[in-house]
């Protein structure tokens, strides 16, 4: 039996396949716009702000807010991979894991979003405690890079109520914010964390 490939394995090799495929393209645009809409919450000032874009991917998000008159844009993901396609189109992106310590200095960034990357959080963790401290973790570093007044929009997809639970109480604790679900209980079903960082 082979080992378990890991996530940057996973992605890596399904890089160009995720890239050229162009149905699951259209439902994550719709779900950059509206995690777009929820950052920016009637905020005029929010395009010239900076903005990091938490597992990039491809970088279908970072075309849609360059559409929508963001100018300083960052992304970061754990795959070499898929970073190479963002590369490609000429976004500002680097490798890093959110599971670690990311590469930016305390209050960097006015705003934060990921799509469709904290579902991947809890790979791997083989008890409760081990998830409740890698969201201790990423809150935490989310909280240190983003400037007081900040906002995060973090989308997921439905995970077990304790896991979710977990990841809530962490965010909770440095955080004001809540969770959005458009299409519950859908197959579509989508989950909006916003939380902003107290001034
Ligand atoms: C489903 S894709 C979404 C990509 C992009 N946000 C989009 O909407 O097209 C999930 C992305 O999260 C990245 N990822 C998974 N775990 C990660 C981690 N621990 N740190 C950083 N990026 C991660 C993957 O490499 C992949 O690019």
């Amino acid at each position: 039996m082979g080992k378990t490939p890991t996530l940057d394995d996973f992605f890596g090799e399904k890089a160009r396949e995720y890239e050229e495929n162009k149905n699951l393209k259209k439902l994550q645009i719709e779900t950059v716009h509206r995690a777009l809409d929820l950052l920016e919450d009637n905020n005029p000032n929010i395009n010239i702000e900076k903005l990091l874009d938490i597992g990039c991917g491809t970088g279908w998000s970072m075309e849609i807010m360059k559409e929508r008159g963001y100018t300083d844009i960052q992304g970061v993901d754990i795959s070499e991979d898929m970073l190479a396609f963002a590369r490609e189109k000429e976004f500002e992106v680097q490798q890093a894991d959110i599971r670690e310590r990311l590469p930016f200095i305390d209050e960097e960034f006015r705003s934060i979003i990921a799509i469709s990357v904290m579902n991947f959080v809890e790979e791997g963790c083989k008890s409760e405690n081990e998830i409740e401290q890698r969201y201790k973790h990423v809150a935490d570093e989310i909280f240190r890079i983003l400037k007081p007044g900040g906002r995060a929009v973090l989308q997921h997809f439905k995970k077990p109520k304790n896991v979710e639970e977990l990841m809530l109480t962490q965010f909770r604790h440095k955080f004001t914010g809540g969770v959005i679900i458009d299409d519950e209980n859908l197959r579509k079903e989508k989950r909006f964390l916003v939380i902003d960082k107290p001034i």
